[in-house]
């Protein structure tokens, strides 16, 4: 425990309130916002959906993420450390090892939809014609080839170059810079989005509350999305947090935290939808839609190039900040467990991202017939980490607060440093963590599996 304590007086630490809540924003607010969510806002009956993915957020994602943050913060650790030094020498540690794979998996394949993003700024630019002409076969051409792989490494070097400044000085900065320059840019195309003849179909599909289309699937889509778009379970939160000063305000930064990640998801979803409706697309899922149906309807409108490249610029930042958070999973791991140099540790990371990372690329193109259990390389990640991963370790994690660490010593760490101790969240966490969150949780896992 001595050698823990004298390295926790090295830790590196956010320097301001602004600057932890611009890097953790940064990391919820990715391709999950930009896309995924309008989609299934839409498909799942607008507005109905949108009330019960707000009450997924505020029952289950919120103390979710409350508690990653209280034992991160109180472990002084990364999300294996961090059990570790509230529960020593027991079997806890295994969660926060889950959450690491969880994030080194998703680090394999989610690098990849980040190079295409910024492969797509230039593309746009410079090869305008060809992605115009035939949109679904330029992206097919593009993911399939060497581009797209050069681009993935562009996007995983930067991201460790960033890391390599350290928390304050590199994810810090960083974000202070990425994420306000992200919400300008999504002003911007919403805007414009908003105001083409014929917007208001797109508009409609959002937000006309349809309760008809609403039922249970859309309900686990609500909860497991909400899980996703806050980056739970993967050990993030808990990593951030460890890099958080006892004077920083928990509660505030959750609250920051919840209300932009939603609302830069809907304004993405104004952002997208209109255009795709005024220009006569049908909206579709995924990379279908941002990669082929978007750059289609950018063609159409006046000054479309500079707006497709604007969007996946905007695409790339949401997944380059994301990414950051990621990488600074493993990365903690390694400095505070195997005391390894923050540059040793990302060469080691770089090694097995190229080797692990590398197929997920390709299997758009060259190993597009490889399938491990019926899916593709890059799915079969996905999907890993997503059904089974990340729920896993967000019920461990309720769990852990329940009978190990205790839901009052937890509220007490959320409320070290909070401007309003008595505000509702405090209230609701106890009773939310103890019986709402691991039990939405585990029907989310059921369902993964098939059980429900
Ligand atoms: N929260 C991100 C999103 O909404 C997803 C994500 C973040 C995934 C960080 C992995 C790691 O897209």
């Amino acid at each position: 425990m001595k050698g823990n304590i004298s390295r926790n007086a090295e830790r590196d630490s956010f320097a301001s309130q602004f600057g932890l809540v611009m890097a953790a924003v940064g990391s919820a607010v990715g391709l999950g916002n930009i896309w995924r969510f309008s989609y299934i806002l839409g498909i799942n009956g607008g507005c109905a959906f949108l009330l019960i993915y707000i009450l997924c957020v505020l029952l289950v994602g919120t103390p979710v993420l409350i508690a990653e943050l209280t034992i991160g913060r109180r472990g002084g650790f990364g999300a294996v450390g961090a059990f570790q030094a509230l529960a020593p020498g027991t079997a806890w540690r295994l969660v926060g090892m889950v959450g690491v794979l969880a994030s080194t998996v998703i680090l394999f394949y989610y690098p990849v939809v980040a190079g295409w993003s910024v492969g797509y700024v230039f593309e746009s630019i410079f090869n305008w014609g060809a992605v115009t002409r035939d949109s679904a076969a330029a992206f097919a051409v593009f993911s399939a080839g060497g581009k797209a792989m050069l681009f993935s490494c562009f996007a995983l070097l930067l991201t460790a170059f960033i890391l390599i400044g350290g928390v304050s000085a590199g994810i810090e900065r960083w974000n202070k810079i990425l994420m306000p320059l992200l919400g300008g840019i999504l002003l911007v195309l919403a805007l414009r989005s908003v105001t083409l003849p014929g917007a208001l179909a797109g508009v409609r599909f959002l937000f006309f509350p349809d309760f008809s289309k609403l039922g249970i699937t859309g309900v686990l889509d609500a909860l497991g999305h909400s899980f996703y778009s806050l980056s739970l379970g993967m050990g993030i939160m808990i990593t951030y947090a460890s890099y958080m000063k006892k004077s920083a305000d928990l509660m505030r930064a959750t609250v920051s935290i919840i209300t932009m990640d939603t609302l830069i998801a809907l304004l993405a979803g104004l952002a997208v939808f209109p255009a795709v409706f005024a220009l006569g697309f049908d909206p579709g899922q995924g990379a279908g839609l941002a990669f082929v149906t978007l750059p289609g309807a950018f063609a159409k409108m006046p000054a479309g190039q500079l707006f497709s490249a604007l969007f996946f610029l905007l695409l790339f930042i949401a997944a380059l900040t994301s990414i950051m958070s990621l990488m600074q999973v493993p990365l903690t791991f390694l400095e505070d467990e195997l005391r390894l140099s923050r540059r040793k540790g990302l060469a080691i990371i770089c090694v097995v991202l190229a080797i692990f990372g590398a197929p997920a690329a390709l299997s758009f193109g060259p190993l597009s017939d490889f399938h491990i259990l019926g899916l593709d390389y890059f799915s079969f990640l996905d999907k890993f980490a997503n059904d089974f991963l990340l729920p896993i370790t967000g019920l461990l994690g309720t769990l852990f607060i329940i009978f190990r660490l205790g839901t009052a010593t937890s509220k007490e760490e959320f409320l070290t440093g909070a401007e309003h101790p008595n505000g509702i969240l405090a209230k609701l966490y106890p009773v939310a963590i103890k019986y709402i969150a691991p039990a939405a949780i585990a029907l989310i896992l059921l369902n993964a599996i098939g059980l429900f």
